[in-house]
């Protein structure tokens, strides 16, 4: 019996140590430590020893027993410190490789235009306002002195929402001079600006969506000097000093007098050009004294108060602003286009 538990310390302490990986110790902890492994087996067999030999067999078993379960235990510890090295090893992260690039967006040329409109209105002290771009018709055409059956609201021209016109994507940001009418109280120094929506098609000056800023100042003895003094200041500041402005007559219902403010041309110098279209100037905005009507219609007495408004073409003052000649490139998002402003 004493050469067979030798024999087992001796053959198990060997491949103990010459175990791979924790599977394989554990199966050998098995074979020699388990219920039906084979120290355990020599152990039953004690009973048939003579009662000198049992203690001294019991020690010697108790010894064996004790110098596996040790060297289990520190190959385990060897094999998992291995292990961990190994993983840690696979895992490491090189520091050194170039990081991927991340990139920024770059502010739309238009918005930029858009910042610069409203810091100079906001020096001026006016305050900016945000509107809905789903309007009622009234606000967009009724109480802007535009009737049924102005032309301007034929199924042809605008975007409805119902069978009876009632809703529909603004055509204008004019509907703004009457919300502001209705919610601020007088003097009233606002712009508004924001998208708005006609059926046209798109070409080089015309797309079914794009951005007007309105403006209005409402107050006691304001006038049309006022309208071009305050058009002329905002041109000189976006465009530099000295820009040649030109108003002509024109009509909208809800300004009297009404007028058109043009530009000289960026591309000819006003000489005349495809931009131009010939002309030498580029038409920016409408404008005009407010309709006494409209007034009238928001509680304002047009005999105690007047007041001037414009709406300005967005996208046309950014392409004169950063001199683009083709108003699809504003819309278009190329980034290369994008990343030159
Ligand atoms: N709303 C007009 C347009 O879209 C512009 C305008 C605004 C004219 C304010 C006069 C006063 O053409």
């Amino acid at each position: 019996m004493k050469t067979k538990l030798e024999e087992i310390k001796r053959a198990s302490l060997e491949a103990i140590a010459n175990s791979a990986d924790a599977a394989e110790l554990e199966a050998l902890r098995i074979k020699y430590l388990g219920k039906k492994g084979e120290l355990t087996a020599v152990l039953k067999q004690m009973g048939s020893l003579s009662p000198e030999e049992r203690p001294i067999m019991g020690q010697l078993a108790n010894e064996v027993r004790a110098a596996v379960e040790a060297a289990i235990e520190e190959t385990s510890a060897k094999l998992a410190e291995v292990a961990l090295e190994k993983q840690l090893l696979a895992e490491t992260v090189d520091v050194t490789i170039p990081g991927k690039e991340v990139k920024v967006g770059h502010k739309h040329p238009m918005y930029i235009a858009l910042d610069e409109i409203k810091d100079i209105f906001i020096g001026m002290g006016f305050t900016v306002l945000d509107g809905p771009e789903v309007e009622f018709a009234e606000l967009n055409f009724d109480r802007l002195n535009a009737e049924e059956g102005h032309p301007s609201r034929d199924w042809s021209d605008t975007f409805y929402f119902d069978e009876d016109s009632r809703v529909m994507l603004r055509s204008q940001t004019s509907p703004m001079q009457v919300r502001a009418m209705d919610s601020m109280e007088l003097p009233i120094r606002i712009v508004a600006p924001g998208r708005v929506y006609r059926k046209d098609e798109v070409d080089a000056t015309h797309s079914p969506m794009f951005h007007q800023v309105e403006g209005m100042v409402i107050d006691k003895g304001v006038t049309m000097a006022d309208l071009k003094g305050t058009l002329n200041t905002v041109v000189e500041q976006l465009y530099g000093a000295g820009t040649q402005t030109r108003f002509r007559p024109h009509h909208f219902p809800f300004t009297e007098p009404s007028c058109e403010m043009d530009v000289q041309c960026h591309k000819c110098g006003g000489v005349g050009c495809p931009t131009c279209k010939g002309e030498g100037w580029i038409e920016l905005l409408g404008a005009g004294m407010i309709h006494p009507r409209v007034l009238e219609m928001a509680g304002i007495d047009p005999n105690v108060y007047s007041g001037w408004a414009f709406g300005l073409g967005l996208e046309r003052t950014a392409m004169r602003r950063f001199k683009i000649a083709d108003l699809r490139l504003i819309f278009e998002n190329d980034v290369r286009f994008l990343e030159q402003f």
